[in-house]
Order: C-alpha cells, then sequence, then structure tokens
C-alpha cells in the first residue's frame, strides 16, 4: 500500500501543558502591523486569525508588555483595558472558530524609535541598531538606546508578568515570552548588544540572566504550564552577534528547564546542527521546531512539510511555519492533501493595514466554484 501524504506525524494530535492540540502545526509569530496606533487589536485582526484556526496551535503576533518597549507603527500592545478588550475579541473569534492561541510578548529594545513610540528606546547598553528603522513617515536613522538601570531591568521584568497575567485575562492559552530576532532579550543574550559590567552583563551566567528573569516572573504569574520562550541560536538579523553561541544558549536552556516552561520555540530549526541536538538532548519539555525555509524566498512546493518531518523525526514535537499560514489560512488541509500552496503575493503588504495580504488569501474551498477542494477528488479516487 502507498503511503498517502495524510499519515504524517504532523496531522497527529498533541498536549502542551493543559491544553490539546489536534495536530502538530503551529502558526509561527508575524508582526503584521494592523493593529491601531494605540496598539488596540481591530477587528479585522479577529478575522485573520478566525480563518487560522485549523493550526494546532496560534502564536500570535509580538505585542508590546510596555510603552517603551513598541518596536513599530501599528504594532499590538497589552498593557493597557482598551488593549486587552481588543485582543479579547481576537481570542472570542478564534476559538470559536474551533482554535487555540498563546501571544508572543516582545520588547523591542533598541528595535524602536521616538517615532514611533514617543519614547527613547533603552536597551543593555548604548549601541544603536545599526541599521534605520520602519517609522510611519518612513526608515528613519536608529537612535542611541538608553542605558537600562537597575530599577528599569526590574520593572521591564515586572511589566512582562503583568502583560501576562492580561493575555490570559484577554482569553489566550498563554504566553511566549519573545527572546529571539534581535530584539530585548536577545541583547541582553548577545555580546555586542551587552557591554553592561554589573551582573546582568560579562560572563554568560550574567547575560542570560534578565532572560531567566523575565521567565520566571512570567511563570509565577500565570504558571509555568502556560508559557513558551522562543530562541534564535545565531541568527543575527536586527544587527546581533552573540559571539559564543556554543557557550551561551546550552546554558539558558538548562536555567529555563529549571523553570519548567511548557515549551521552547526554536527558530531555523536545523536537525543536522549539533547546537539543536544539543538542545534536543538537554530540553526536557516541548519543542517547537520552525523549519528553515528561506526567510523572504518563495515557499517550497512542498509548504515545507518534508522539512517539518525531518525535525519531528530528530526529536521535535511540534513544527512552525510562518508565511505558510499567513498565504495560506488553510495550510493544515493543504499539507495534509498534497494540494498546492499560495505563495506569499506582496511582500509590503506584509506590514501595510488593510485586507490586502492578510485576510483576502483563499481557502482551498474558495478557489472552487463548487466549493470541492482541488487535489480531494484525487485523493478520494486513490483511497
Ligand atoms: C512578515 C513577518 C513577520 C514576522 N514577525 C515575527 C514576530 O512578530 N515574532 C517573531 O518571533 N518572528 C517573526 N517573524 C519570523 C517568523 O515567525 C518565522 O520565524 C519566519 O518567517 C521563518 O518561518 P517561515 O519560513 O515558515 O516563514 C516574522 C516573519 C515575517 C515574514
Amino acid at each position: 500500500m502507498t503511503k498517502t501524504p495524510a499519515t504524517s506525524r504532523l496531522f497527529e494530535p498533541a498536549r502542551l501543558g493543559p491544553v490539546d492540540l489536534p495536530n502538530r502545526l503551529v502558526m509561527a509569530p508575524l508582526t503584521r502591523n494592523r493593529a491601531g496606533a494605540d496598539g488596540v487589536p481591530q477587528p479585522i485582526m479577529a478575522t485573520y486569525y478566525a480563518q487560522r484556526a485549523s493550526a494546532g496551535l496560534i502564536i500570535a503576533e509580538a505585542t508590546t508588555p510596555n510603552a517603551v518597549g513598541q518596536t513599530y507603527p501599528d504594532i499590538p500592545a497589552i498593557h493597557d483595558p482598551a488593549q486587552v478588550a481588543g485582543w479579547r475579541r481576537v481570542t472570542d473569534a478564534v476559538r470559536a472558530a474551533g482554535g487555540r492561541m498563546y501571544l508572543q510578548l516582545q520588547h523591542g529594545g533598541r528595535v524602536g524609535h521616538p517615532d514611533n513610540s514617543g519614547l527613547t528606546p533603552v536597551a543593555p547598553s548604548p549601541v544603536p541598531l545599526p541599521e534605520t528603522i520602519h517609522t510611519r513617515d518612513g526608515r528613519r536613522p536608529s537612535v542611541v538606546p538608553r542605558e537600562m538601570t537597575a530599577d528599569d531591568i526590574r520593572s521591564t521584568v515586572a511589566d512582562f508578568a503583568t502583560a501576562a497575567r492580561n493575555a490570559v485575562d484577554a482569553g489566550f492559552e498563554g504566553v511566549e515570552v519573545h527572546a529571539a530576532n534581535g530584539h530585548l532579550l536577545h541583547q541582553f543574550l548577545a555580546r555586542n548588544t551587552n557591554r553592561r559590567t554589573d551582573a546582568y552583563g560579562g560572563t554568560v551566567a550574567n547575560r542570560i540572566r534578565f532572560v531567566t528573569e523575565v521567565v520566571r516572573a512570567v511563570a509565577d504569574a500565570i504558571g509555568p504550564e502556560r508559557v513558551g520562550v522562543r530562541i534564535s541560536p545565531g541568527v543575527t538579523v536586527n544587527g546581533i552577534e552573540e559571539g559564543d553561541t556554543r557557550d551561551i544558549y546550552p546554558a539558558l536552556v538548562d536555567a529555563l528547564a529549571d523553570l519548567g516552561p511548557a515549551y521552547l520555540h526554536l527558530v531555523f530549526a536545523d536537525p543536522d546542527d549539533p547546537l539543536y541536538q544539543e538542545i534536543r538532548a538537554a530540553w526536557p519539555g516541548t519543542l517547537i521546531a520552525n523549519p528553515n525555509l528561506g526567510w523572504g524566498g518563495p515557499l517550497p512546493a512542498d509548504g515545507g512539510r518534508e522539512a517539518g518531518e525531518r525535525l519531528l523525526a530528530a526529536g521535535a514535537d511540534l513544527i512552525a511555519f510562518g508565511r505558510g499560514f499567513m498565504a495560506n489560512p488553510d495550510l493544515v488541509e493543504r499539507l495534509r492533501i498534497g494540494a498546492p500552496l499560495n505563495q506569499v503575493r506582496d511582500q509590503y503588504a506584509m506590514y501595510t493595514g488593510g485586507e490586502t495580504g492578510y485576510t483576502d488569501y483563499p481557502t482551498l474551498a474558495d478557489s472552487r466554484p463548487d466549493g470541492e477542494a482541488p487535489g480531494a477528488a484525487g485523493l478520494r479516487d486513490a483511497a
């Protein structure tokens, strides 16, 4: 008997902390700049996420835990009641469509601009982003961030904990602490952005301290079984040069494991990379792996299914896809039956407002006047 596409482990159920997932496909967090200028999620975001509710888990886009942590214009936030109410509309819509959601908490650190947040960005050290930054009026030179004081560190940790409580009040199953992709927590980990000489800088033990304090505070606030952490070892986006990737991540993973969060989420996971194997062996909990499909390039014809299956075979528990879910609201079904994928249509619509390139990607059923998914007849005939 030939193996049909539907037999993959990707479509097996899984459990994440207290949450049952119907399949192992996770929608990766994707910043889409569709909130209001006040950080309040807009109704269109409820439509967008509800369209994608067949994902085993949705991790909603990077969301700001305090005012100074805002990165770009129209990024959602979760530090005031209107923002919580806006997110509640989104989680209600996703739940009504049968889905489950975590919220990613992101403080941008030096990835921010006074034109976006009204405030001077803060960071571990006064080292500016070596690039221009997107503002409402176009790209602007980055500014030198203010070095965080001990009080800033304490209040930022507390802000993450409050934001996590707000997220649970807004109906999320849990939160993902964003320690990846060059944002504030990653800036503490990396040598080139952390030049501190106090207990938060210098040695590996000191540079992982802030991340572990944030995760501990968030876990204390909502329970470790509702907390995930995203890391991106070796990823140089936003001007990051970690310097000692092979030392810092094993130490960080050990420290996080002691706190018992629900999952660790690895960006650009490569099953052949010894660091991946080391992290998998050291991490006792659920591992979400986001395969490297070539950031910005076309989606592979199989939607990353083979890459995902290789990672599952190499010990990952759940597989996250970003652009696949962006362009295919019914990605799970398309992967299950081996149907062709929509490609991301317009790079610019990723980060601009409105429906275009956001809620207007068709499902398989939309593409056929009779409502039958292309490929379904072929599969039925083969069965
Ligand atoms: C438009 C866009 C927005 C993104 N926003 C976020 C984000 O908010 N938080 C995050 O951790 N990663 C973000 N990423 C990275 C994705 O989560 C993912 O790691 C990346 O797209 C690679 O996965 P893919 O090849 O399946 O798309 C973003 C990527 C894209 C293309």
